[in-house]
């Protein structure tokens, strides 16, 4: 029931509306033509999401004594067979040019000494091609899209907005398979506005905080992937979740990375011992992929009932160490632990979602003039493991494709239909908000237990059932209370992690992240899980 004093539901009209101001969001702002009226809308500060906290930097062939072959042949082995080649090739191919877009949009990249940049290595990469800014690298990138965006008069940044759902032709009963835009709860007044566009692109990032240890920042709660999910798009490759090995363990560091260049540059993994231990599980050591070096670390951890194991990266020159590594090494002697001189203790953490809406080379979706980019997209670039690295190059190259697909069209494209406001007649604010927090904990909790670094069916079957309780529940608490940022954040979070199960019970086999003591060998048969809306129920076990 709406009150006197409430103000008036807003409503806007745009060319092209983007969900999420990460990189990917960005980068398509910023690439689309400058007539076209844009807004991006974030449910955070403008410069946030995963990309603010990136650490080790952007994958791309810099080096004359590197290829785009190497850097392919390299990311299809980190992706267990499982990437798209297409993909992959369309990628590498387009990182130099995406790298000399954010140079010229100013970016300070680390120099070398001789004044060429500086290329640092991480796992499964066999050429050093990492481009970085120190150990901050999206911070720079964050903070300077950011700026180039806040001066374009034609990209209007809302910050403190959540899109609930995405509108479609469906939902309005039109004919047509169209995307219109998205209900939107402003955070500041908690009214849900209408923003109607032509296109809409989802640039929400990923689905990490479906588990109870993650490396990202509190937003990550899949909101694009189950937006999208419920508008009709297909989602594919859910079950791989990938988890740093390295997150770091101390009771006061919420969500810390210490970035996979510390092995890069020769950080060793140890036991409480002091022993090394990675060549026991692979050749490549340290700088295996992250699924390989995060199970091991989860093996050893549970082998000798340890909470945490050790990176050390202390027998490096302590000049070498502050200059590579300034924010890890003020982070952690905020912590008193002196990088320089004592190891970092670590633990893997839920850190990146390799699954995710289905798109194409143009980062379309199945739902016209709606555009995925970003973590919250599947390309197949990533395959069951993604390299390190690859994610951000990823954002640019996919975001940078959506941009030009957008500006080749949008001359063909009418204006959106008109559409309800938001419709808050039939419901009242929540008088027991304690279901959202508690149902928070357990389902992250679960998730952590029974779908994390080592699965089985039958933890799996477990994790199902208390996944369909909670999506009862919380359904039945949208159907009656105004929404809130958390309980959209939950309902999202069911959402995903169902998708996430249900894609992990149909993969019989142990391939890149997907790890299950039931199914150890890999299939000669190599597969995508795809989920479909339609059929959803029927395939679910
Ligand atoms: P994000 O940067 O996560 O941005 C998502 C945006 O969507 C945010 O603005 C958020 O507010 C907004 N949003 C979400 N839901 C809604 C909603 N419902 N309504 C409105 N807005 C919404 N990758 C690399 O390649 N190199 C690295 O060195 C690297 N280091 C990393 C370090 C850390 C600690 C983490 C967490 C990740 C790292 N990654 C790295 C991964 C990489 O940072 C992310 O995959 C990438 O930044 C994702 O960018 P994005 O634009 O898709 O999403
Ligand atoms: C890291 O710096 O270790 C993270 C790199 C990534 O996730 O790609």
């Amino acid at each position: 029931m709406a009150c006197d004093n409430d103000p008036m539901p807003q409503s806007f009209e745009y060319d092209v509306l983007i969900i999420g101001s990460g990189a990917a969001g960005l980068t398509v702002a910023l690439n689309l033509p400058e007539h076209l009226k844009v807004c991006v809308v974030s449910k955070a500060q403008i410069s946030s999401g995963a990309t603010l906290w990136a650490q080790g930097g952007i994958a791309a062939v810099l080096d004359d004594q590197d290829s785009t072959e190497n850097h392919i042949t390299d990311t299809l082995n980190a992706g267990a067979g499982l990437c798209h080649e297409d993909a992959v090739r369309f990628t590498v191919e387009h990182g130099k040019e995406s790298i000399d877009w954010l140079i010229d949009s100013g970016v300070d990249f680390t120099r070398d000494r001789d004044e060429h940049y500086h290329l640092t290595r991480e796992g499964g990469h066999s050429h050093r091609r990492i481009i970085h800014a120190a150990d901050a690298t999206g911070h720079a990138v964050s903070t300077t899209l950011t700026s180039q965006a806040e001066a374009r008069p034609n990209i209007e940044l809302m910050s403190g907005r959540v899109a609930v759902d995405l509108i479609t032709n469906r939902k309005l009963s039109l004919p047509g398979n169209r995307c219109v835009g998205a209900y939107i709860l402003n955070l500041e007044d908690n009214h849900v506005e209408l923003f109607r566009a032509r296109f809409t692109v989802i640039a929400t990032g990923g689905a990490s905080k479906a588990y109870r240890y993650t490396t990202n920042p509190d937003g990550a709660s899949g909101d694009g992937i189950a937006m999208a999910w419920r508008a009709g798009c297909r989602v594919a490759n859910m079950e791989f979740n990938q988890f740093h090995p390295t997150c770091l363990y101390h009771p006061h560091a919420k969500s810390f990375l210490i970035t996979e260049a510390v092995r890069g540059e020769g950080g060793l993994l140890k036991l409480p011992d002091g022993s090394r231990f990675m060549d026991r599980f692979d050749e490549r050591g340290e700088l295996a992929p992250r699924d390989i070096v995060a199970r091991a670390i989860d093996h050893e951890m549970k082998r000798l009932g340890a909470d945490h194991l050790y990176l050390d990266i202390s027998h490096k020159p302590a000049d070498f160490i502050k200059h590579h590594f300034p924010t890890i090494y003020e982070k952690c002697l905020g912590f008193g632990i002196d990088i320089t001189r004592e190891p970092i203790p670590v633990v893997p953490a839920a850190h990146y979602t390799c699954g995710g809406v289905m798109s194409d080379e143009r980062a379309r979706t199945d739902v016209n003039q709606l555009y995925v980019v970003g973590e919250a997209a599947f390309t197949g670039l990533h395959g069951a493991n993604r390299m390190a690295s690859n994610s951000l190059l990823e954002c640019l190259v996919y975001g940078r494709a959506a941009a030009a697909d957008i500006a080749r069209r949008e001359a063909d494209i009418p204006p959106p239909p008109e559409a309800p406001d938001w419709d808050e007649s039939q419901v009242r604010d929540s008088d027991e908000d304690v279901v959202i927090s508690h149902n928070w904990d357990e389902l992250r909790h679960f998730m952590w237990d029974y779908v994390g670094i080592v699965r089985t069916t039958k933890r799996l079957q477990r994790a199902k059932h208390r996944v369909d309780l909670l999506s009862a529940e919380i359904g039945e608490f949208y159907s009656n209370y105004r929404v809130t940022n958390d309980l959209l954040e939950l309902r999202n979070l069911v959402t995903v992690s169902d998708l996430i199960i249900c894609s992990a019970l149909q993969r019989r086999e142990s391939r890149g992240l997907h790890y299950t003591l039931d199914y150890p060998g890999l299939l000669n048969e190599v597969r995508d899980t795809v989920l479909v809306p339609t059929t959803y129920r029927t395939l679910a076990p």
